[in-house]
């Protein structure tokens, strides 16, 4: 690790050596929620990111040092339209990832469902939230600064919502497409509400594509929906964990 300290935002920084080891990094801090609390609530993302910190949970799990027979997730968006059994979707990703790999019991798995009525999906997550604190959060970071699929707009929304995707973060997930296409331009995502829920958020964000939103969320202490990311600085335990050449592009 090259280097960790607390940012004048109030922001811990902790920059990695690569993404690999920022993988490693986070998953430790899973690992000690989930060591000091069998049935704690965890809030996974999708994309590159987590795949890093998913990965050390499933060789964790396979070497016998974390047991997930009580732990639940929740999951911070979908895709409008998918079902989970699309390769597509955030559902099947996440159980390619990480639940198909851990001893996860189904009915502790929280997704929104692409296929449903997304105001069914809303009520059911906003009423979980409700009435469960998140013990910790992984977020990736959009390119834009979004944050779950919260894109930058005039103002913040609080809790579950349908969104329509902003065209740069069409361009960014086509990659995991065979065409631009067929990127769904709807999503159902948690709000900021649900994400500020968290007892603990980890954001990661690795890469040289990442930096001017990592740069613009540290520059200063301003909270503003141009930069959804931003919101996090209203959260009383956030980690900012990047690699060391996105460190490089904002002078570090
Ligand atoms: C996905 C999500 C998004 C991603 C972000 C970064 O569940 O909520 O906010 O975290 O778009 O994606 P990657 O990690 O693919 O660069």
């Amino acid at each position: 690790m090259l280097k960790t300290d607390i940012h004048f935002t109030g922001i811990k920084l902790i920059v990695a050596d690569d993404c690999d080891e920022a993988g490693h990094i986070i998953c430790e801090m899973f690992k000690e929620v989930i060591k000091n609390r069998r049935n704690a609530l965890l809030g996974l993302a999708t994309g590159s990111t987590p795949c890093g910190l998913y990965q050390n949970l499933a060789e964790g799990y396979a070497k016998g040092e974390i047991d997930f027979s009580e732990v639940r997730t929740i999951n911070l968006d979908e895709y409008s339209g998918l079902c989970r059994t699309d390769k597509n979707s955030f559902g099947h990703f996440m159980d390619e990832q990480l639940f198909s790999r851990i001893n996860i019991r189904p009915e502790n798995i929280m997704l929104i469902s692409g296929e449903k009525d997304p105001r069914t999906e809303i009520e059911r997550y906003d009423s979980f939230l409700a009435e469960n604190r998140t013990d910790i959060q992984i977020l990736g970071l959009g390119e834009n600064g979004h944050i779950g699929f919260n894109e930058p707009g005039d103002y913040f929304i609080a809790g579950t919502h349908e969104v329509e995707l902003a065209d740069d973060t069409i361009r960014a997930n086509a990659r995991f497409f065979s065409d631009i296409s067929e990127v769904p331009r709807r999503a159902v995502t948690m709000g900021v509400n649900g994400i500020l829920n968290a007892e603990r958020i980890v954001l990661a964000a690795y890469g040289k594509k990442k930096a001017d939103a990592v740069k613009r969320l540290l520059s200063d202490n301003r909270i503003y929906p141009e930069l959804p990311c931003s919101i996090l600085k209203a959260a009383h335990d956030v980690t900012v964990v990047i690699d060391r050449e996105l460190y490089s592009c904002i002078g570090g």
